[in-house]
């Protein structure tokens, strides 16, 4: 009976429309989009709020079949839906961080439709530099543009909360305040060509372990001070058109169906003028979800439609709130190239385009050990020995939605024989063979971006110690690459992942034992998207380079780096511990999950730790927050990196400015070569009513390529408001007053220069009190 009622209206709804078509129906335009709501129907207005993927095209309800009957861009995630009566176009939404997904061709079409791989985001934060970041977002932005997409799935900013998260190469840092700022500076960069981004995962997506159903609990100063941090800076600098919310729950509600987080904190609080949409859930409380501010859910499904049509109908939802989300995705839409019509052109630049992944990829390589000016290397070196199959399988991106479809990969052989170097024949041709070996053993289809390559990365070659020792004699010096891949869906594991393999340490001893007693130096290479273990092995070679996931000319670029015709500037946006278990994280994290351990199907008396819920018991002691002030050692530490070339800080000065402070010093290159160096502020706060980190870092700033000599003086801003911890007491941030101090630093253990300052008059800025935890939630105190 219901069922024939509801049919009954849609009959009438559509009627309706047949009679206003032939009335003056308002077509959508940038300024008429009051009067467009007021001549929507219901269903048409839950249908905008409702997208599609894979060529389903449920607007079908609205406008008869789409013309095509599949995507408008091939293998994007997804679309918004059209409907012609008012003149509103479907738009396009696609992956992802290190450059748009698409498919690379199409059926019955022998054009290629191939995107650059840009480096993964974890490289991008190295760099510690925001305007690099928006020149790559400038050209990811412009490829969005030229195949036809509206909004690029991108940046990811979760946190690195812990090393084993399998998404953290798409994702920036462990440090919110630099995440912010170099998220803002891609989200600039892209949207500058007319289009949208995307940032993502709002919020505290912080494992893929159950990722779809995951209870984060944490407490409010954890959730404001770690997890949201990021996002506030990016909004408030930044202005993405849209933001998507994550797939957990945050304290026992879905972010999606938040609307504390999506409404209260983000519009209300940090003033957010775009529209939210989910990440790819197939169907949940979709009235809750347009009640808590989420405008738009993707990738869509009928019954989601039914559902608003419902509860509005049964008066569960207001048609007002229906409205206002409505209103956010036709402001969204009348911003889209789709409806300005724009000609895209199906063909970006993609060889300007990769001569800037080969640039910026070079400036966030991390120079982790140097021992006597190993690196660069004598330039045309002729016989290297380059072991490790990565060096000639070089991983330039992650799996997943975050992997791009990009013609070509450039790996380290290919590289360094660019750059002039000569490579050991009979090394290369083992492993050549080996690798083509297993390749033969594995059906691996390299254009598919979802066939994890990490299930499928070729194991390390064991080589002989007899090779090796011929190696030693016969050749100049060893280069080894260690690799590492890791993808959404799955998180990394303790063992021969974030600890090396036994046959890689063998490899690394065996090579430095022949290599050194030959007299000849060894180098490692990590071609990882996120932290191994270094410390039980980093003794042995004579150079460590982070070369991360440096994208499509990685081997180039890494080249450029060994040969000295880039000297290395990145710095570690995260902490390198000693041993996994040091970080307080590891012990509420899936690191032992295997596949019996199921998520729970709703029996709430057998709900399974860090499956579907995790304790954020470490609160807001992440990374160098905790091991800086628990004076912990490390490997190597938050902020850490190396140049060719030597630098002076002087002059250092914090004055009070505008709502804040203005902090300068001058920095000295004192070698012999041209380099850039990073300079981090880190403020440590005076003693108050909260336990607070030993510093934390409110701004960073880089130099110019300074030639050997030469000085430059960086300025940094800081207000008020970026010094104030949040007190769950009062629900505001709260600035204390008192004496601080501002610390110059190489990284966050090398300061340079300490200047105090105090601040008279303590400041409050009031928040809300909404997301807490459940009572009972044990945290880490750490005196
Ligand atoms: C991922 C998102 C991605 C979306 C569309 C989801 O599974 O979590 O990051 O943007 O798929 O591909």
């Amino acid at each position: 009976m219901r069922r024939i009622l509801i049919v009954f209206t849609l009959g009438i709804a559509v009627l309706m429309s047949g009679t206003a078509a032939a009335q003056n129906v308002p077509q959508l335009k940038a300024d008429n989009i009051n009067d467009v709501v007021k001549a929507m129907t219901l269903q048409e207005k839950a249908c905008l709020l409702v997208g599609f993927s894979n060529g389903v095209d449920y607007s079908g309800l609205i406008t008869g079949p789409s013309p095509s009957g599949k995507e408008l861009v091939d293998g994007a995630a997804g679309e918004t839906m059209s409907i012609n009566r008012l003149g509103i176009p479907n738009t396009v939404v696609a992956d992802g961080p290190a450059g748009l997904r698409i498919n690379p061709t199409r059926p019955g079409d022998s054009k290629t439709y191939y995107c650059t791989g840009f480096p993964v985001s974890t490289l991008l934060a190295s760099t510690w530099n925001t305007a690099l970041v928006t020149e790559v977002g400038k050209a990811m932005g412009n490829e969005v543009l030229e195949y036809g997409v509206d909004v690029q799935l991108a940046p990811a900013m979760n946190i690195h909360r812990n090393p084993l998260c399998g998404r953290n190469f798409e994702y920036y840092s462990e440090d919110p305040f630099l995440a912010g700022y170099i998220s803002a500076a891609m989200v600039n960069g892209v949207q500058s060509n007319g289009v949208g981004t995307s940032v993502k995962h709002f919020a505290a997506n912080s494992q893929e372990t159950n990722r779809t159903a995951d209870d984060a609990r944490m407490s409010q100063r954890a959730l404001r001070e770690i997890y949201l941090k990021g996002f506030e800076i990016v909004v408030k600098n930044a202005q993405p058109w849209t933001i998507m919310s994550s797939y957990n729950k945050i304290n026992g509600t879905f972010t999606q169906e938040s609307r504390d987080l999506l409404t209260t904190i983000l519009r209300d609080e940090w003033g957010f003028k775009g529209m939210v949409m989910t990440d790819w859930t197939w169907k949940r409380n979709t009235a809750a979800q347009v009640n808590a501010g989420n405008d738009l859910m993707m990738p869509g499904n009928k019954d989601q439609i039914d559902e608003i049509i419902a509860q509005v109908q049964a008066g569960k939802l207001s048609e007002s709130d229906v409205d206002i989300c409505v209103k956010r995705v036709l402001e969204y839409i009348v911003k889209t190239p789709r409806f300005k019509g724009y000609k895209f052109s199906n063909n970006p630049d993609l060889k300007a385009h990769a001569e800037i992944t080969r640039n910026s990829a070079a400036e966030g390589i991390v120079l982790l050990k140097n021992d006597n000016q190993t690196l660069p290397l004598k330039t045309g070196q002729q016989n290297i020995a380059l072991f490790g199959v990565t060096s000639y399988d070089f991983i330039a991106g992650g799996n997943g939605s975050g992997y791009v479809n990009k013609a070509y990969v450039v790996d380290l052989l290919q590289g360094m024989t660019n750059a002039g170097f000569g490579i050991n024949d009979q090394l290369k041709d083992l492993y050549k063979n080996y690798m083509s070996y297993q390749k033969s053993l594995r059906s691996f289809n390299k254009g598919d971006y979802w066939d994890f390559l990490v299930k499928n990365l070729i194991p390390e070659m064991t080589v002989d110690k007899n090779v090796i020792e011929v190696m030693a004699k016969t050749s100049e010096l060893a280069v080894i690459t260690i690799g590492r891949n890791a993808g959404e869906g799955a998180d990394r594991k303790i063992d021969n992942d974030f600890n090396l393999t036994d046959n890689e340490r063998s490899l690394i001893s065996n090579v430095s034992n022949a290599f050194h007693a030959a007299g000849k130096k060894v180098v490692v290479i990590l071609n990882i998207g996120g932290v191994v273990e270094t410390a039980s092995w980093k003794m042995l070679p004579d150079a460590v380079l982070l070369a991360w996931q440096a994208g499509q000319e990685g081997g180039n670029t890494v080249a450029d780096v060994l040969k000295g015709t880039v000297n290395p500037s990145g710095k570690l946006p995260m902490t390198f511990p000693l041993n996994y278990m040091d970080h307080p994280s590891s012990l509420n994290f899936p690191y032992y999950y295997s596949e019996n351990m199921l998520p729970n199907n709703g029996d709430n008396e057998h709900l399974q730790k860090n499956v579907d819920y995790t304790n954020y018991s470490e609160d807001i002691w992440i990374g160098y927050r905790y091991f800086n002030t628990a004076g912990k050692e490390v490997s190597y530490p938050f902020g850490y990196g190396m140049s060719y070339t030597t630098f002076v800080y002087s002059d250092a000065k914090i004055t009070p400015s505008g709502d804040g402070f203005t902090a300068v010093v001058t920095i000295k290159n004192t070698g012999k070569v041209a380099g850039k160096e990073v300079v981090e502020l880190y403020i440590a706060a005076p003693k108050g009513k909260l336990e607070k980190p030993a510093c934390e870092l409110k701004a960073f700033a880089k130099t110019k390529s300074l030639a050997p000599g030469e000085s430059q003086t960086l300025m940094m801003k800081i207000s008020t408001y970026d010094l104030a911890s949040f007190d769950e007491d009062t629900s505001a941030w709260e600035t204390d007053a008192g004496q601080y101090s501002a610390r110059f630093g190489a990284s966050v253990e090398d300061i340079r220069a300490t200047v105090p300052f105090s601040i008279k008059n303590a400041s409050s800025f009031k928040a809300h009190n909404v997301m807490a935890p459940a009572p009972g939630l044990s945290l880490l105190k750490l005196k």
